[in-house]
């Protein structure tokens, strides 16, 4: 195909990856992905988009990389002469930001420059259009409600802060250099493949599993952070629909509807037709069963079946997001196909289909108990 647009994404074995991948390649282009170097497979969320070397005319391929490393994406870039790079790795786990600041700062904020940089070095200013990963943790303690655009930051994490140099470095380089460079700042997304230890995709596998009767309880930490929670099928499509705008600018991506934790963890309880009841305050707050009404899934009424855990606060905790994503529907037409109910649904059915295949039936071992952050 002559005229086939070419995409390099970075992150492409995370969440965002995965379905922006199957999403470009529904549109007929050719998907270039940086995949780090792991001793166990890591494509899982990709494995079934792969397509063998050995053929002619792949559309989706795989390229070894670090975000760390600039002569390999500059090397990369140079090979690929991407249309399109949609700058997804980042190290992105916010409490685990707190234990390895250094790196995040590495990966998260120069990680960006570098590629940057690298269009800029190539010469690919005029041809290669950027997006950048932004999240509505810049907003950190919010300094107005919603938060759209024009909110002031104040990140509140090292993670955050890694993000607030990626975000300003991209404005800088379409300032100094025209480039079509943009930031989405895009506020909670989650989805059946969510990464196993942010709290939603936590919730969803844990109760799965208490449902079937594998575990008894589980652990949270801050239940009364309340976040603006959306479907990253949505979000992915946002991500090219900015780099198919007129012009290049930053865009808040947000359903404009935020709930607290412990909402969704009774949220996640009521598709197995559980209904809980919280007692207690702070750290001695815990979750009892009250009814059950699936006769598929019989808990014993009074058990418990959530405690907390203070391992899984945070020092700066981010306490409310909602944004207000009113310049994306009116510019771009953007909107929300997903309600957090349809998500909750989506992600329960694919947790308690997961463990019934047998993936998670063994007991024991930190992939199953209460380990994760
Ligand atoms: P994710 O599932 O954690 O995926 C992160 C990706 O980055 C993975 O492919 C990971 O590779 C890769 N990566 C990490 N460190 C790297 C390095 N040093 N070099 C190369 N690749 C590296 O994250 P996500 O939820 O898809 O989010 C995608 C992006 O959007 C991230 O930048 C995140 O910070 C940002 N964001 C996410 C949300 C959200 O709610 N999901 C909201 C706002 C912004 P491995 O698979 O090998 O670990
Ligand atoms: N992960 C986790 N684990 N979070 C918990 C837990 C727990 O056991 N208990 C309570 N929480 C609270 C956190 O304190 C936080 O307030 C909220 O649940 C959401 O936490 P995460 O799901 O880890 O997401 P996040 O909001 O910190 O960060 C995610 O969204 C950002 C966009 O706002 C990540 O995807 C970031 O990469 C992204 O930028």
């Amino acid at each position: 195909m002559a005229d086939q647009k070419v995409a390099f994404i970075t992150g492409v074995t995370g969440q965002d990856g995965a379905y922006l991948s199957e999403f470009l390649l529904k549109k007929g282009y050719k998907v270039h992905g940086l995949k780090r170097r792991s001793s166990l497979f890591n494509t899982d969320r990709i494995d079934h988009l792969y397509q063998d070397p050995h053929v002619d005319n792949q559309n989706f391929i795989l390229h070894y990389g670090d975000m760390t490393d600039s002569t390999n994406l500059t090397r990369l870039i140079q090979k690929i002469q991407p249309d399109e790079i949609y700058n997804l790795a980042a190290m992105s786990h916010v409490r685990v930001s707190f234990e390895m600041p250094e790196y995040v700062a590495d990966v998260d904020g120069i990680g960006t420059l570098r590629i940057l940089e690298a269009v800029r070095l190539l010469g690919l200013e005029k041809k290669t259009r950027i997006y950048q990963a932004s999240t509505s943790e810049l907003y950190g303690k919010i300094q107005e409600v919603p938060q759209k655009e024009s909110t002031p930051f104040y990140p509140r994490s090292p993670y955050g802060v890694a993000k607030i140099y990626a975000y300003w470095i991209t404005v800088n380089y379409r300032e100094a250099y025209n480039m079509f460079a943009c930031n989405g700042i895009l506020f909670n997304h989650e989805s059946p493949i969510r990464g196993e230890t942010f709290v939603t995709r936590k919730t969803t596998r844990a109760i799965s599993r208490i449902a079937l009767g594998l575990q008894d309880k589980f652990y949270l930490g801050n239940l009364d952070a309340k976040r603006d929670w959306g479907h990253a099928k949505d979000y992915v499509r946002m991500m090219w629909m900015i780099l198919q705008a007129d012009e290049p600018e930053d865009w808040v991506i947000a359903t404009g509807k935020s709930t607290t934790v412990r909402d969704f963890v009774r949220m996640a309880f009521a598709e197995v037709g559980v209904s809980i009841v919280f007692e207690g305050d702070g750290i001695n707050e815990k979750a009892f069963v009250e009814s059950c009404s699936n006769e598929k899934y019989q808990i014993p009424l009074g058990q418990e079946v959530l405690s907390i855990d203070e391992r899984y606060y945070r020092p700066t905790e981010v306490d409310l997001l909602i944004g207000d994503a009113t310049k994306a529907k009116e510019k771009l037409g953007w909107e929300c196909q997903y309600e957090l109910s349809d998500l909750v649904k989506d992600m329960m059915q694919s947790d308690l289909k997961l463990m019934l295949k047998g993936q998670y039936l063994e007991e024991g071992g930190y992939r199953t108990m209460n380990y994760y952050e």
